[in-house]
């Protein structure tokens, strides 16, 4: 039995590029899918696997993401005044207990492995979690707790994984698939945006990592690797070389890029689609449009 995974890292330090101006003054965790924040999904995806403790890495400009998860006293008392009941328990999955989160800074971008490593000091000698807020995953039962399960059995390192076609493995990390088991595989490593037709599989690595307190040490190196940035899949093939065991985990569910805009805008559509209160007017809406761009073709 495993020793139980209770802490999780969200690096959200990120610069968020792709989502300029708006990134400019919005922190892309904070940007909304339907009605809520992107890092409320991870923090309720984070919950749902037992987690208990959340350590924020985050940059200059983040104070919307602190302020969220902060009490908001005065509009609590006017909904109460109100009697906006239903509003206020949403609220509550918002709220954070003292001591439950803390945030560190990311002074420079130097990498998701170097932001990772930023929070070496309040992780023991203990697996933990990594959480990337932008990969978004609808799931039945959420992906990190399939993967907390699966990792009860398994230990060592663990990394979310999933098929890409062969002509986008050059945009993730790629496992080195040494057996395949069906939804767990063995590996004999991994590579970081490998070159065209160097992929060692298809089996990308997706924003959902439990790691071993080795994988901080390798990253103490603060080896540049693709990009020149301080890569986390390189930190773990690393704790791989040194005897570490690292498996793929094939999550069942379907996972949204909310780091690219086409993700972000397909994500808002499945999950507003997924909604009692918006689906019939959301799904009219959709074919009415369809169908004009079809006809205007
Ligand atoms: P991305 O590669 O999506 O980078 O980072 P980004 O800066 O967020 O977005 P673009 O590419 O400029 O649009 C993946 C995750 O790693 C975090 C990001 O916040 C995001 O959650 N990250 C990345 C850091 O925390 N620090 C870094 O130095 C780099």
């Amino acid at each position: 039995m495993q020793n139980k995974v209770t802490k999780a890292i969200l690096p959200v330090a990120g610069l968020g590029t792709r989502f300029l101006p708006a990134t400019k003054s919005v922190p892309k965790e904070i940007m909304t899918l339907v009605d809520r924040p992107l890092v409320q999904y991870a923090i309720d995806e984070a919950r749902a696997a037992g987690i208990k403790e959340f350590i924020f890495v985050t940059s200059r400009g983040k104070g919307a993401l602190e302020d969220y998860f902060d009490a908001a006293p005065q509009l609590e008392q006017q909904l109460r005044q109100k009697g906006k009941d239903a509003l206020l328990d949403l609220l509550k999955s918002t709220n954070m207990d003292s001591g439950e989160v803390a945030y560190l800074r990311q002074h420079k971008p130097l990498g998701l492995g170097h932001a990772v490593w930023c929070a070496r000091r309040l992780i023991a000698n203990e697996p933990f979690a990594v959480i990337l807020p932008d990969d978004v995953i609808a799931a039945e039962q959420p992906c990190l707790a399939q993967m907390v399960e699966a990792h009860a059995e398994t230990g060592g390192n663990m990394v979310a994984a999933m098929e890409v076609p062969e002509a986008r493995t050059s945009s993730y990390g790629i496992l080195d698939v040494a057996e395949d088991m069906g939804s767990v595989v063995s590996t004999r490593g991994m590579v970081e945006k490998p070159a065209a037709g160097e992929a060692p599989s298809n089996l990308a690595v997706i924003g959902r990592y439990i790691l071993t307190p080795r994988v901080l040490q390798k990253l103490n190196r603060k080896k540049a690797g693709a990009g020149g940035e301080i890569q986390l899949t390189d930190a773990i093939a690393d704790a791989r070389d040194d005897g570490d065991d690292v498996w793929g985990y094939r999550f069942r569910g379907e996972r949204f890029d909310c780091g690219s805009k086409a993700g972000f805008l397909q994500a808002t559509v499945a999950f507003a689609l997924a909604r009692d209160d918006l689906r019939d007017d959301l799904a009219r809406y959709l074919a009415e449009v369809v169908n004009a761009d079809r006809a205007a073709q």
